[in-house]
């Protein structure tokens, strides 16, 4: 069974709300992405697996707990992804990043792809896939179809803010792979942006518009 997940804490409500305000600047708005990042990739490697070892403290021998076993690639989908991976890799340092380029044709909404570049070892990898908008559910659908025509068998997607559309057709499309979002949103508008979403957020991380 994969998860679903809306991680519902304080701190990345807050944070996600000071996203959405349109006054929210460019160098603040980039700080915030790669926060809710972090705190998103704290649940969302809540089951890696660990192991023990001893540890001498300056006290006494500590038995204690360290990651074991499966290895972490981090794939943003640029541009918008981009945003997440700093927090991410403070959170997880060892990761490796692969890269997959996609944007949406505006009239059809369907996405592009321009650029894919993952670690060798991508089959050996847990992958997290990053991008901070699942709207339509298109270039995260996409993204992942890549990753897996490259071996990838451990897939999990992380983003900010989801609309239901989007939850539901990557789940379809990908019913293997966990998704962990920041929040929910009511339904997408006629140009496909999540409504009340943050508008644009490769152009607000990026301050192309
Ligand atoms: C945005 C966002 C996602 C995509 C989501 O990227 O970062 O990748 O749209 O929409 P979807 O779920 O309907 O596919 P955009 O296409 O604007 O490209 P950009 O990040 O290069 O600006
Ligand atoms: N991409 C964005 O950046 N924002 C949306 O609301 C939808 C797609």
């Amino acid at each position: 069974m994969s998860v679903v997940e809306i991680v519902d804490h304080p701190l990345i409500q807050h944070k996600i709300s000071l996203l959405r305000d349109r006054n929210t600047g460019t160098k603040e708005f980039r700080d915030l992405v790669s926060e809710v990042a972090m705190l998103l990739c704290y649940e969302a490697t809540r089951d890696l697996p660990t192991e023990e070892v001893e540890v001498e403290t300056p006290i006494a021998l500590a038995r204690t707990k360290v990651l074991a076993g499966r290895k972490l690639a981090l794939v943003p989908i640029l541009r918008a992804g981009l945003g997440m991976v700093d927090g991410m890799l403070s959170m997880i340092p060892a990761a490796k990043v692969g890269h997959i380029g996609l944007y949406r044709d505006e009239e059809t909404l369907k996405p592009v792809e321009y650029y894919c570049k993952l670690p060798s070892d991508i089959d050996e990898r847990e992958v997290l896939v990053l991008d901070p908008m699942l709207a339509t559910g298109g270039s995260a659908s996409d993204a992942i179809t890549q990753i897996k025509k490259r071996g990838a068998k451990h897939i999990k997607f992380i983003g900010l803010i989801a609309a239901p559309e989007g939850m539901k057709a990557l789940h379809e499309a990908h019913p293997d792979v966990d998704i962990y979002v920041g929040t929910l949103d009511e339904r997408l508008n006629d140009q496909g942006y999540i409504v009340p979403g943050l508008g644009d957020a490769g152009d607000r991380i990026f301050g192309t518009k």
